[in-house]
């Protein structure tokens, strides 16, 4: 009986180290993976909260902000008028085809038509932008 039990716990916790090690990997690849993908962002957009706009306006807090919000930034009517708040669904919304989603906004971007370099790109943005 207590040989069962010890058994048991014994893989149970092995089972539980595997499974924390896959989620860790899981998680570290899609950040990554989204840091490489944000390249693609960085030449016009700052990540840091002390870095001034560049071609476009700072994202640095960008997650529940209101679009078109940033401080100094010359924003097009467009995207000024848009009133939209930057949740996780309505930034994959923009960055899938910033066009469609605001049209006549002025990011000369075309848009990531991959939804899995999407999620890995917001993973990776939640965690510096915090
Ligand atoms: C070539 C320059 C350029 C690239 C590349 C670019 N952006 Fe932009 N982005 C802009 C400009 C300019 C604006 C402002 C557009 C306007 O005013 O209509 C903007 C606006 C935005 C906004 C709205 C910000 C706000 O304050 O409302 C978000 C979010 C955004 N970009 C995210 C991204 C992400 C994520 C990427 C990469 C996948 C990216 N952009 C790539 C230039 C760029």
């Amino acid at each position: 009986m207590k040989t069962m039990k010890l058994k048991h716990i014994f893989y149970t916790s092995l089972i539980l180290i595997l499974f924390v090690r896959v989620e860790f990997v899981l998680a570290q690849t899609s950040e990554n993976r989204g840091e490489i993908v944000f390249e693609s962002c960085k030449t016009c957009h700052s990540i840091n909260r002390s870095e001034a706009n560049m071609v476009g306006p700072s994202l640095f807090g960008v997650f529940g902000r209101k679009s078109g919000q940033v401080e100094g930034f010359r924003y097009s009517p467009a995207l000024k008028k848009s009133n939209i708040t930057w949740s996780l669904k309505n930034l994959d919304a923009y960055i899938s085809d910033p066009q469609k989603m605001i049209p006549g906004n002025r990011m000369p971007f075309d848009g990531i038509s991959s939804a899995s370099d999407r999620a890995d790109l917001l993973v990776y943005m939640q965690k510096v932008f915090k």
